[in-house]
C-alpha cells in the first residue's frame, strides 16, 4: 500500500468510454471509482416515477432533500443505491437516459450533486468520470483526461452495449440521440461539458480500451513518483 494517493478525474461526452475505462483504471491502481453520471440518472429516476418534471425547478429542488443516493463499491462495478433502494439497472433505461441531460441544467441540482462527490474524494484515491470532475468538482485533481471520439464511433458502442432483452433502438436513431445529449450537456450554463485547460486530451476513436487504460494508469505514475 501506497500511503500517497491522487485524484484521477475524467471527463467527456456521452459513450467516449469513460466508465469502462474509469474503472479499469481504479482497480489497476486500488482506487475508489466514483460514476457521478449515475447520480444524476438516480435523481432523474426518481422524478420520473413521481412525475416531476424537470422544468418544475422547485419541485425538483425539494424532492432533492428528502434523497438519500449511495455509490456502494463492488467487485463488479459500483452498485447504484436510492433511499435504500437497489436502482443500478433501472437508471440505465432508455427513459432516463433521454431526459437526464435536462434535469441536469438544474443548478441547485448540481451544487448537491458537486458537494456529495467532493466529500468522497477527499481522502483521495478516487477515480471519478463525469463531465465537469476536472473543472469544477475536483479542479485540483492531480490528473485530468478529457476522452472523445467521434459520434459515430461512440453511438456504435453504446449499441452493442443494449441490453438483449427489451428496448430496441436503432444505430441511427442512437446517434442522434447522443448528438442531442451532447448538444444539451455541452450548451447548459452551469458547469457545461468543456475540456479542462489542464487536461490531457484522448481520442479513443481507433483506440481499444486497454490503450486508454494504460495511457492514464502511465499518467497516474509519473504523478505519484514525482511527489
Ligand atoms: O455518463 P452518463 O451518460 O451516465 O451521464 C448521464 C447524464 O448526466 C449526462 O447526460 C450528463 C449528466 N452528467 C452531468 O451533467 N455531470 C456529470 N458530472 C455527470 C453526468
Amino acid at each position: 500500500e501506497r500511503e500517497f494517493r491522487i485524484n484521477i478525474a475524467i471527463d467527456g461526452p456521452a459513450g467516449a468510454g469513460k466508465s469502462t475505462v474509469a474503472r479499469k483504471v481504479a482497480k489497476a491502481l486500488s482506487y475508489v471509482y466514483v460514476d457521478t453520471g449515475a447520480m444524476y440518472r438516480a435523481v432523474t429516476w426518481d422524478m420520473l416515477n413521481l412525475g416531476i418534471e424537470a422544468e418544475n425547478e422547485q419541485e425538483v429542488l425539494a424532492r432533492m432533500e428528502s434523497l438519500e443516493i449511495e455509490l456502494i463499491p463492488g467487485e463488479d462495478g459500483q452498485r447504484v443505491r436510492l433511499s435504500g433502494q437497489d436502482v443500478t439497472d433501472d437508471i440505465r433505461s432508455l427513459a432516463v437516459t433521454r431526459t437526464v441531460s435536462r434535469y441536469a441544467q438544474i443548478e441547485g441540482l448540481r451544487a448537491e450533486l458537486s458537494s456529495a462527490q467532493r466529500q468522497m474524494a477527499l481522502r483521495k484515491g478516487v477515480v471519478m468520470d463525469g463531465r465537469d470532475i476536472g473543472t469544477t468538482v475536483l479542479p485540483d485533481a492531480e490528473v485530468k483526461i478529457f476522452m472523445t471520439a467521434t459520434v459515430e464511433e461512440r453511438a456504435r458502442r453504446r449499441f452493442r452495449e443494449l441490453p438483449e432483452s427489451g428496448e430496441s433502438i436503432t444505430l441511427e436513431q442512437l446517434e442522434r440521440e447522443i448528438a442531442d445529449r451532447d448538444e444539451l450537456d455541452r450548451n447548459r450554463e452551469v458547469s457545461p461539458l468543456v475540456c479542462a485547460e489542464d487536461a490531457t486530451v484522448l481520442d479513443t476513436t481507433r483506440m481499444t480500451i486497454e490503450e486508454v487504460s494504460d495511457a492514464i494508469v502511465r499518467l497516474a505514475e509519473r504523478q505519484l513518483t514525482r511527489q
